[in-house]
């Protein structure tokens, strides 16, 4: 009883409007390496640049600075970005690209016209374009992603871009390629047809029907330019879709069934409200619409003869709430969200429903990468990483192979939306015998106390151990000081086929060692 009362009192100081319950803050992980769920692709920790704000322009590419090397890119970007393991990279939008005639972008730079992009109302000088990207693509180690310009660009278009990056010789556009000093092709090999078709602000916004027929024609020529790429579709955006969110899915996966590879999503949560848990909540959208789009998929397969599968691509995502709308959201400093650590507890989420999906999430890319609602910020003269950049870089360094299927008992809560959250969000990946277990701790105030089970073989030696953890949930990193990041903590020694693990409030935790 004394318990009930301790936590109401909680909730009441803390101004939350959701019910979090009496709970008993034990819990248990239990792990079976023959309960998979399917392979980690790598590609599930990607990321997106746009040309947006300080994204490009003053974040990947500036070629005026001290701190930048002699193409242009920023020497300290380039580290970071390294530190976040990339293996994908999309480009050049996002809303940008529904206004993006490519070959604006490519040539000797005194050539290529300044314009106004519409979406995020800045001039576009152009001075970075194509080969520009994929410079910094090879630099960063990482794969291009392009989407094409399916909203007021041509169908020519979409195929001629893919002549100039992947055809070896022979017509125009691979010529023009070899002629502006790039041999051999660039071998993009991932393009997504057109960006948010579903919502009113794309520039060419289309109803699922015309969308579809439209993306169908461009996915044809591209295909036949290119037969080894693998085509992605605009799924509904962040849920602006209207009244049948899922109705744009369905229309659109019966189109492009026999021709795309993956079915792109997007999700951005926030805290408006200041309602910690049900933050902390928000991600379960993702297994939701997950399994949602895996239904549409399959039915739409069941109506084709192809034999591969269609994936899921949550190509966008990310915490964007407070530099969103007005003019937080145009010119040269838009979207400059700056993160704290509930922030980053959410991303772990997202990553760790990801790696729960491992089956069909088969790729997503945090947006963005640099200064844009993202883990690294730039001023002219310094950089930091903020609290999003750490659980990113535990997870894209550490968390590969087979995703594990592990039961996880632990105390819930329930929000308006969500009945019974786990305070533990768990996910388990099983690599060459190493296991590796991502915890989020979501309760406030408490510790769980944490019995790691494991069904089938014995853990041993040191177990390592990183957290993300800080002060407070606001806590946020800036320019020389970063108090929310991964700490090393002492390694647990392990002999048997359990151990605990206290997981501490508000924290990320990764635990990683000898499972056999
Ligand atoms: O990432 C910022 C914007 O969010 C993208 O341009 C758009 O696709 C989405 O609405």
């Amino acid at each position: 009883m004394l318990r009930i009362i301790y936590y109401f009192l909680i909730a009441l100081m803390i101004g939350i409007s959701t019910t979090v319950q009496a709970a008993d803050l034990n819990a248990r992980i239990k792990i079976d390496t023959e309960r998979t769920i399917g392979e980690i692709n790598k590609n599930i920790y990607g990321n997106f640049a746009e040309h947006l704000g300080r994204c490009i322009y003053g974040g990947i590419y500036d070629p005026g600075s001290k701190l930048s090397n002699k193409m242009g890119f920023r020497k300290d970007v380039l580290k970071a970005a390294k530190g976040l393991n990339v293996p994908l990279l999309r480009w050049p939008g996002g809303n940008f690209v529904s206004g993006y005639h490519w070959e604006d972008g490519i040539g000797p730079k005194k050539n290529r016209p300044e314009r106004t992009d519409l979406a995020w109302h800045t001039p576009e000088p152009n001075t970075f374009g194509t080969d520009e990207f994929i410079d910094f693509c090879r630099a960063v180690g990482t794969e291009p992603y392009f989407a094409v310009n399916l909203g007021t660009g041509t169908l020519d278009e979409a195929r001629n871009w893919v002549e100039y990056c992947n055809v070896k010789e022979g017509p125009y556009y691979a010529e023009l390629r070899k002629k502006n000093g790039h041999t051999k092709p660039h071998n993009v090999m991932y393009w997504s047809l057109g960006n948010e078709m579903d919502g009113f602000w794309q520039m060419g916004h289309k109803n699922a029907d015309d969308y579809g027929k439209y993306a169908l024609e461009a996915a044809k020529l591209m295909k036949w330019t290119s037969p080894e790429i693998k085509l992605i579709a605009a799924g509904s955006s962040n849920f602006y879709g209207g009244a049948d969110p899922h109705g744009w899915n369905r229309v659109v996966l019966d189109y492009l069934k026999d021709y795309v590879d993956y079915i792109a999503l997007h999700k951005y949560v926030g805290n408006r409200d200041n309602d910690y848990y049900s933050f902390m909540a928000s991600t379960m959208d993702i297994d939701e619409r997950t399994s949602i789009v895996e239904g549409q998929i399959k039915e739409a397969l069941s109506k084709s003869r192809r034999k591969t599968p269609i994936y899921v691509a949550w190509d966008e995502y990310n915490v964007w709430y407070r530099a969103r709308g007005g003019a937080a959201a145009r010119g040269r400093n838009a979207l400059e969200e700056k993160y704290n650590l509930e922030d980053a507890l959410v991303v772990a989420g997202f990553l760790n429903a990801f790696i729960r999906n491992a089956h069909i999430v088969k790729m997503a890319n945090m947006a963005q990468l640099v200064n844009v609602i993202a883990p690294i910020f730039t001023s002219e003269t310094d950089m930091f990483r903020q609290t999003i950049y750490y659980p990113l870089a535990l997870y894209a360094n550490n968390s590969h192979g087979t995703a594990l299927d592990a039961f996880v008992d632990s105390p819930t809560y329930d929000t308006e939306q969500w009945k019974q959250v786990p305070y533990l969000d768990v996910s388990v990946a099983y690599n060459n015998d190493e296991v590796i277990i991502n915890v989020v701790n979501r309760h406030l105030e408490e510790s769980i106390n944490t019995e790691i089970i494991s069904q089938t073989g014995e853990f041993s030696g040191t177990f390592s151990v990183y957290e993300v953890n800080g002060p407070d949930v606001k806590t946020e990193n800036t320019f020389g000081s970063e108090p929310v990041k991964s700490v090393k903590k002492p390694g647990i020694k392990v002999k048997g086929n359990s151990f605990s693990y206290e997981f501490p409030p508000h924290s990320y935790v990764m635990i990683k060692g000898k499972l056999k």
